[in-house]
């Protein structure tokens, strides 16, 4: 209980400094992340212009779904969640650096000002197949 509080009141400070948001504020039950909202429908959803949640499950041993495309400029919040065991949520050339824990949904935000292609990377180890396990944003000028 102690680490849950402690947990929102740096989720707080972190969000009234407009800081990157923290990991973990949200649990789900990891076995039925696939019958639970959002993530029985993993992927992008338009918010507003220019503005995104991203819902990408992190699971042994890729990204689901490994590929999204979204336009210059574009605010994304990614919230990911794992199934099955701890993975890494790390996107190249930016501060979205997250680690995945089954039981909870880590989410973090980035404004892709650059077009180009940005990797999605597990940097976790998680098993046999972590060297496989990576994903693409595909940022369009
Ligand atoms: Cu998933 Cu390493």
């Amino acid at each position: 209980m102690a680490l849950v509080v402690f947990l929102i009141a740096i989720g707080a400070a972190a969000l009234s400094e407009n800081m990157i948001p923290p990991s973990h504020i949200q649990t789900i039950d990891p076995t039925k992340v696939a019958q639970t909202p959002p993530f029985d429908r993993p992927g992008l959803r338009q918010t507003g212009q220019r503005q995104y949640e991203a819902y990408l499950l992190a699971h042994i041993f890729a990204f689901t779904p490994p590929h999204i495309t979204i336009p210059v400029g574009s605010k994304v919040t990614f919230y990911t969640t794992s199934p099955d065991v701890v993975h890494g949520f790390f996107i190249t050339n930016t501060a979205v650096n997250m680690m995945v824990v089954p039981g909870w949904v880590s989410s973090a935000t980035h404004v892709f000002r650059r077009a180009g292609t940005y990797l999605l990377l597990c940097n976790g180890y998680c098993g046999s197949g972590h060297h496989y396990m990576y994903g693409t944003i595909e940022v369009k000028g």
